[in-house]
């Protein structure tokens, strides 16, 4: 395997990794050394100074910025959340749909994208789920659209089985149609390069917990600027183009911003948004396209160690169809997720086996461990088998 990047010097920068086989940055990543520097100068600034809002206020805008950037896009069309949840809802709710209007959906697709929709049907819009097959693209939607039809939502990459759904070719099926596009990209972002513009989405949701390094708690939203005719469903003085400098509201002017601020409320959750400008600033240094291509080769890699142990992987094998970093294998999970922690080696439960989700940290050495611990349990299952096949003659 080629190095993409000085490998050593990133696991330095992720304890974790060198304590536990960790193979569930899918689930949460595990923290480094410049996301844990930078809460720490956020405690300390609180501690010595009070709490200089002004600066972290600063820092928040220079992130803004550093994620605009990420993404293709200008810094006033991103807002920060809460989480991919949130996001969702704030998303699902700015739409302008009425009763009988019809949002297309992925059957299976993440909770969290799809109850933002489906808590819509409240106002008579209705949701359709197409299948979830293993190539969703513009042709898997197309035949769904009619002229009740205003929106789609999908998941970039899904977290159970590690599809990387072809976004692009929905996006222009959207532009075509004049439909609407949000985007769940929360299990791709930091691994697999995104370019907002090119997905021609309208949002796009997202929490900070996996690819981009910092703790739970913090969201980004992508808004496409030019879509002034979307408004925000809650509202606070943060969100208006001119809050009340004395702070008493104006019901006479309450005018939106022409940013994503409109979509933003109350306080931020400071010290995370600048463990998420150092996070960006380690996934910059390496190279985005590095990470992808380093975990694609660890893929390959993992994928035929599987085929030669005879162990079948649940989701997407090419390229063009699977995540660089989500393989799930078809072990079944209520067997195997103690053996493997009792192993030493984090994965995590899904539906259809055990997810293997890989980092920037990971190494040929912890597939090998992960291997080896398969190949060890299913030993006397392979010499059974031997057995029986050497009787037939
Ligand atoms: C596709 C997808 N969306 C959303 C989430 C999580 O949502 P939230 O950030 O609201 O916790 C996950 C995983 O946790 C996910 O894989």
């Amino acid at each position: 395997m080629r190095q993409h990047y000085d490998i050593s010097a990133v696991r330095k920068a992720f304890p974790a990794a060198e304590h536990v086989v960790y193979l569930d940055s899918g689930f949460q990543t595990p923290l480094s050394r410049p996301v844990k520097e930078a809460f720490e100068r956020f405690l300390s600034e609180g501690f010595e100074t009070a709490g200089p809002k002004q600066v972290w206020l600063n820092r928040l805008e220079e992130t803004r910025a550093k994620v605009a950037d990420f993404l293709g896009v200008k810094p006033h069309e991103i807002a920060f959340t809460k989480n991919t949840s949130e996001s969702m809802n704030i998303a699902a709710n700015a739409l302008p749909l009425r009763a009988g209007d019809k949002v297309l959906m992925i059957q299976g697709d993440h909770p969290n994208n799809a109850y933002a929709f489906l808590n819509l049907r409240k106002k008579g819009v209705e949701i359709v789920f197409i299948p979830m097959t293993e190539v969703i693209d513009a042709e898997s939607f197309r035949p769904h659209i009619d002229e009740r039809t205003r929106a789609i939502s999908m998941s970039h990459v899904t977290f159970h089985a590690g599809h990387r759904f072809d976004v692009e070719s929905v996006g222009e099926l959207c532009a075509q149609h004049s439909l609407y596009f949000v985007v769940d990209v929360m299990q791709g972002i930091g691994v697999v390069p995104i370019d907002a513009k090119t997905m021609k989405a309208t949002f796009i949701g997202s929490g900070t917990h996996k690819g981009l390094l910092v703790p739970q708690g913090l969201g980004l939203l992508y808004w496409d600027a030019t879509r002034t005719e979307l408004e925000p469903a809650y509202l606070a003085a943060a969100s208006l183009a001119d809050p009340p400098l004395d702070f008493i509201a104006r019901p006479d002017n309450m005018a939106l911003p022409a940013t994503a601020g409109r979509f933003e409320l109350g306080n931020f959750n400071l010290p995370a948004v600048q463990a998420l400008g150092a996070a960006i600033d380690l996934i910059n240094q390496i190279g985005i396209e590095k990470i992808q291509q380093h975990c694609f080769e660890l893929g390959d890699y993992l994928i035929e160690r599987l085929d030669r142990l005879d162990v079948g992987l649940v989701g997407p094998r090419d390229r063009q169809h699977r995540a660089p970093h989500i393989y799930v294998i078809a072990l079944p999970a209520a067997d195997w997720l103690d053996y493997f922690t009792q192993n030493g080696i984090r994965v995590s439960p899904e539906r259809d086996g055990i997810r293997v989700s890989l980092g920037m940290f990971n190494t040929i050495e912890d597939i090998d461990r992960l291997i080896e611990a398969i190949r060890a349990r299913n030993a006397p299952t392979t010499q059974a088998r031997t057995a029986v096949l050497s009787k037939l003659g």
